[in-house]
């Protein structure tokens, strides 16, 4: 699209500047497939008809949905703003759509599920986020492709030969307005995914006609975020993505450095390794991972947006709270060194990450070492430093090679800082230590 948008839009550093300040959010999955309980990719999975699937839809009924709770519990594991499944693949809306009647509030729960979350979350000072599922195998008008559910039914290949992709975008864009029109402000677009090329009836930006859908996004919404699976490439002004989205993984650095900027980036995680609720699932990864991941993303320069998968019944299950109450005891004490925080030019000792924010330097110890750490390139560069869980301070020595106790450091590189530790790591998941630089 070469047209300039109606209303202009700010610089992305701009726009994306509470986001890559917040660091920290909360990705939910939630719908129909959270009552069948074993993955939101179950429909596709295990090839079922529309049939086999309608029980999920007509047993749906979240009696125990209490987002205030939900905004709660995501508030005090450090979570800043949350992005919710609006539709998923299976087509199933936790809006009420005038534009179908495969939504929640068709369902015997019978209401939009998604306002009350956006007042809850937004009173409690939350950045809202819609995920949006491009694909959607419910629509009668989504031509049948590789993920489509009915993908080996030759008849039924054969019966909906006549499907107009065009008429589904459509539809989509239709759904992209109201959700834009009727929430209020929204601060994130989440679209899931774009697949050209990988096969049969594969989609992506032509059939989505993404270049108008990314448009209509920030002609509703001009200050929003929308991420980079539209197909349109990233950070390159408004007729682009504004951030990447690694899925499941660590990436070994900075994702987007090109242009001379840094694009944003945020990776989406598990805690189990399904984004539904599944209920057999024993992957659950434990706290100290969960933050060693946060720390190391932030390190990086990116985001981390955590997934929680609620039961059918609407809650969080005791898992799931359990894992974000123990990120959240070591955020209480370590924000700092996550919120508006980043990446730091000094490189860090093994087995350990900076993160940098002004002049304070976080030094995370990944894994506790006997009695010393060696900091390189910052003798005569700090001014103090402490643990950030107590505040308690931590003695430097810069090696003197004419001071007698020194000899033990002996052989160290020029300009290195050393930090004397105690033997007994601090009892959180990940010892800080707070580095005050001199100005
Ligand atoms: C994938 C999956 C999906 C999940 C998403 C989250 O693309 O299809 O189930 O919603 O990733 O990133």
């Amino acid at each position: 699209m070469t047209e300039t948008p109606a209303t202009p839009i700010a610089p992305l550093d701009e726009r994306a500047a509470w986001f890559t300040a917040d660091r920290f959010g909360l990705f939910v999955h939630w719908g129909v497939y959270s009552a069948a309980a074993r993955h939101e990719w179950i429909r596709s999975r295990e090839k079922l008809t529309e049939e086999q699937y309608q029980p999920y839809f007509e047993h749906f009924d979240p009696d125990l949905y209490d987002p205030v709770r939900w905004a709660e519990d995501a508030w005090n594991a450090g979570m800043r703003y949350f992005v919710i499944t609006t539709k998923h693949h299976d087509g199933f809306c936790l809006f009420d759509s005038a534009l179908t009647d495969y939504t929640s509030a068709d369902t015997p729960h019978g209401r939009d599920l998604i306002a009350p979350m956006v007042e809850a979350f937004r009173a409690r000072g939350f950045k809202v986020g819609f995920y949006y599922s491009l694909i959607d195998w419910h629509h009668p008008e989504f031509p049948v492709d590789l993920y489509h559910p009915q993908r080996d039914d030759a008849d039924y290949i054969k019966a909906t030969e006549g499907r107009d992709v065009t008429k589904y975008a459509d539809y989509l864009h239709g759904q992209v307005r109201e959700l834009l029109t009727n929430y209020g402000r929204v601060d994130l677009m989440w679209f899931d995914f774009s697949y050209s090329g990988r096969g049969f009836n594969a989609k992506g930006a032509p059939e989505w006609r993404s270049a108008e859908l990314i448009a209509l996004c920030r002609e509703l919404q001009p200050h929003i975020l929308v991420n980079n699976r539209l197909e349109l490439g990233v950070g390159e002004g408004p007729d682009t993505g504004d951030f990447t989205t690694p899925e499941q993984v660590q990436p070994p650095g900075h994702e987007n450095e090109f242009a001379g900027s840094a694009v944003p980036w945020e990776a989406c995680q598990t805690l189990n390794g399904s984004w539904g609720y599944d209920r057999d699932n024993l992957d659950w990864k434990p706290p100290g991972m969960l933050v060693r991941m946060l720390l190391d993303t932030v390190s990086k320069g990116g985001n981390m947006l955590l997934n929680v998968g609620p039961t059918g019944r609407g809650e969080f299950d005791p898992r799931a709270r359990a894992a974000l109450a123990g990120v959240g005891e070591w955020m209480r004490l370590h924000e700092p060194a996550i919120r508006g925080a980043g990446r730091s030019a000094f490189v860090p000792p093994a087995d350990c990450r900076y993160t940098q924010r002004g002049n304070r330097l976080y030094l995370q110890v990944l894994s506790w070492p006997m009695k010393h750490l060696h900091l390189a390139g910052l003798a005569g560069k700090v001014a103090y430093a402490r643990f950030l869980h107590d505040h308690s301070e931590v003695k430097r020595v810069e090696y003197d090679p004419k001071n007698p106790f020194h000899n033990h450091l002996k052989g160290l590189p020029e300009g290195t800082l050393t930090l004397s530790l105690p033997m007994v790591a601090p009892a959180v998941e990940v010892p800080v230590v707070e580095l005050i630089l001199k100005d």
